[in-house]
């Protein structure tokens, strides 16, 4: 297993995080993992896409406003998954910053570590901060319903996906009260995932 996947990161590795050639408009900035300076993952995992599941959590951080203090935090984030939690990249798929900027993590069709039970067939999406008693910024939440958009026009989410918070399935407070009640009113959430 270790070693295929050794393999696989080798194979892939110049192609794996480049940005597709056709880029919808309403994606937005997507920080890639050279401009936040992200370690290479020391393996990697493949999702069948469409994915059908997207889980929002948030990470219980200082909040960031800025694409230097958000890099900053998204590498914290990444050390501490790798280096305490010992997964194999940071694990969430992607994050969202208060900068109204989206950060790249473990990044498109990649299994990542962020919802057990749900991670190789969900897209694990984390917004920068703790929101159990604040909303995010209009700009956080209009990063990450673009993106939402972007991903299914991209084709790597299903047209059909169903969204939900991490307390939806799992023994946690993600992505805090505030943050969840906003997302239920978001066109895709599922009451009963
Ligand atoms: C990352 O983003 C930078 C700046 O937007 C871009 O120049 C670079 O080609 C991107 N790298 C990859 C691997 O996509
Ligand atoms: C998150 O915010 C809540 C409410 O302000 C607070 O009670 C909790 O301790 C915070 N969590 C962390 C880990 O800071």
């Amino acid at each position: 297993m270790r070693r295929f996947n050794y393999l696989a990161l080798v194979f892939c590795v110049g192609s794996v995080y480049a940005v597709p050639p056709d880029w919808p408009e309403v994606c937005p900035d997507i920080v890639n993992r050279t401009r936040w300076d992200g370690r290479l993952p020391v393996a990697v995992d493949y999702a069948i896409i469409p994915i059908k599941f997207v889980v929002i959590h948030h990470t219980v951080t200082p909040e960031c406003t800025s694409e230097t203090s958000c890099s900053s935090m998204v590498r914290s984030i990444q050390n501490f998954h790798m280096d305490t939690l010992e997964f194999q990249d940071i694990g969430y798929n992607f994050l969202v910053g208060g900068d109204g900027k989206v950060y790249e993590g473990a990044s498109w069709h990649k299994v990542g570590a962020h919802t057990r039970g749900y991670n190789s067939r969900s897209l694990g999406l984390a917004f920068i901060g703790n929101f159990s008693n604040k909303t995010p910024s209009d700009a956080q939440l209009k990063a990450a319903k673009d993106f939402l958009e972007c991903a299914m026009e991209l084709g790597e989410l299903d047209k059909n996906y169903q969204l939900f918070g991490a307390r939806q399935v799992s023994a946690t407070e993600s992505p805090g009260a505030k943050l969840f009640n906003e997302i239920k009113k978001w066109r895709h959430f599922s009451r009963s995932p």
